[in-house]
């Protein structure tokens, strides 16, 4: 296969936007992929930012100046990693610069920050548009989404998606922008981690008619710059339960974003529990998946258990990677840049693609209804 060049332009240097460098010069991990991108511009308000991607020999264009990436025509694709108050201002300037993008989560502070987006790309529906969501790349994560689709649950009794973090636990841990609602968003924990639990459900039709939830802000201080104690009010946990209809029948959901879930790390959970089978799945773990039988064992009768099988490396895309070994982060990342890059010179097939806008906005309806009942302790329908 001839594999089509895309430069891409990265605005955001720091945590994310490193992470999305590394993953492209690692494209050739990736096994007869339509796309082969090469980074071609960075752009960071911090010229500090900039120095690190000095050492990628592609790029060609380090600028404070977004607007100066945008001109560039050398870019086809942008990513932008920035503070989610920035996140309309740069999502809508790259929509109508005619560039496609990558965008990260929650897109938009808040709902109509959202609207304003999708607004912007029906006006300009050329341009191809998804959000970041990598953590269902895991292999393990897609055998668990397989399980589900094939229906081997039977009607679904119950099922959580969860992300869960615990640094946030130590109290010392200097506020940033995250923590602080003007930057991060009145929604708090669900507007910078909420995309990665919700994804899944979303796009297995799962949404919520009305939920309940409680939300926690359980570090409402921490220390500012000069060591000073400033005020941290953000939602820290948010646990959201979910009164889902299907065909079938009901179920609950239950969702929960967390930044202080002490013992986790950075684990993407899933689980569904249905008559006839089960499926559960953590990135903690991330060699094994393990399903649920309901069998005949021989001198003992008909019983339930959960059998483990090991995932192995193999995602959406084929990679050069031995398909016995493990997978990580980095691979979700690169899988999901690999969906991203294929969906939009439309080659992804059947295969799991990245968050779409609608998907993206849609959330935020669902951190509202969250905000809404933990105000006022009721069940909340979901506009
Ligand atoms: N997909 C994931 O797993 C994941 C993980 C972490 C963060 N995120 C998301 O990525 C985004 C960025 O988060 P991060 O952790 O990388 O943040 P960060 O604070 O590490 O990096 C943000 C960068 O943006 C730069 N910046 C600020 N204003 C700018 C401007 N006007 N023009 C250009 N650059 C500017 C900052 O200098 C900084 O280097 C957020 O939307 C966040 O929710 C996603």
């Amino acid at each position: 296969m001839s594999a089509e060049s895309v430069g891409i332009g990265i605005v955001g240097g720091g945590l994310m936007g490193r992470e999305i460098a590394a993953a492209i010069q690692r494209w050739p991990a990736l096994i007869d992929h339509p796309a082969r991108p090469r980074l071609a511009a960075v752009c960071d308000i911090n010229p500090a930012a900039l120095t690190w991607f000095e050492q990628i020999d592609t790029v060609t264009q380090l600028t404070t100046q977004y607007a100066e990436l945008l001109a560039n025509p050398d870019v086809d694709v942008v990513y932008v990693a920035v503070r989610h108050d920035l996140h309309e201002q740069m999502y809508t300037d790259v929509i109508r610069s005619g560039k496609d993008l990558l965008a990260e989560k929650p897109f938009g502070i808040d709902r109509a920050a959202a609207s304003a987006i999708l607004q912007a790309l029906e006006e300009h529906p050329e341009s191809f548009v998804r959000c970041s969501s990598e953590m269902p790349f895991f292999p393990g994560a897609q055998r668990a989404i397989d399980y589900v689709r094939s229906g081997a649950v039977g009607q679904i009794i119950e099922a959580r998606s969860a992300f869960l973090h615990s640094s946030d636990l130590d109290e010392s841990k200097p506020i940033n922008w995250k923590r602080q609602a003007k930057y991060c968003g009145a929604a708090g924990v669900m507007n910078d981690l909420g995309m990665h639990a919700w994804h899944v459900p979303l796009r297995l039709g799962w949404e919520p008619e009305s939920l309940t939830a409680v939300l926690q802000n359980l570090v409402p201080q921490r220390p500012g710059a000069a060591g000073e104690l400033e005020v941290c009010d953000t939602w820290e946990n948010a646990t959201v339960w979910g009164d889902v209809a299907t065909s079938s029948g009901r179920f609950p959901l239950t969702v929960e974003t967390k930044r202080i879930a002490p013992g986790n790390k950075n684990t993407w959970v899933f689980e569904v529990i249905g008559k006839t089978g089960g499926v559960r799945f953590a990135t903690s773990n991330p060699k094994r998946i393990e399903v649920l039988t309901i069998d005949d064992v021989p001198g003992i009768g008909r019983e339930q258990g959960w059998t483990a099988l090991e995932a192995g490396s193999q995602s959406v895309w084929p990679t050069v990677t031995g398909g016995i070994f493990e997978t990580g982060f980095s691979d979700a990342i690169l899988q999901m840049w690999a969906a991203y890059l294929a969906e939009r010179v439309g080659e992804l097939g059947d295969r799991f693609g990245a968050a779409t806008p609608q998907e993206a906005a849609r959330t935020h309806s669902l951190y509202d209804a969250a905000l809404a009942s933990a105000e006022s302790g009721r069940w909340t329908q979901v506009g």
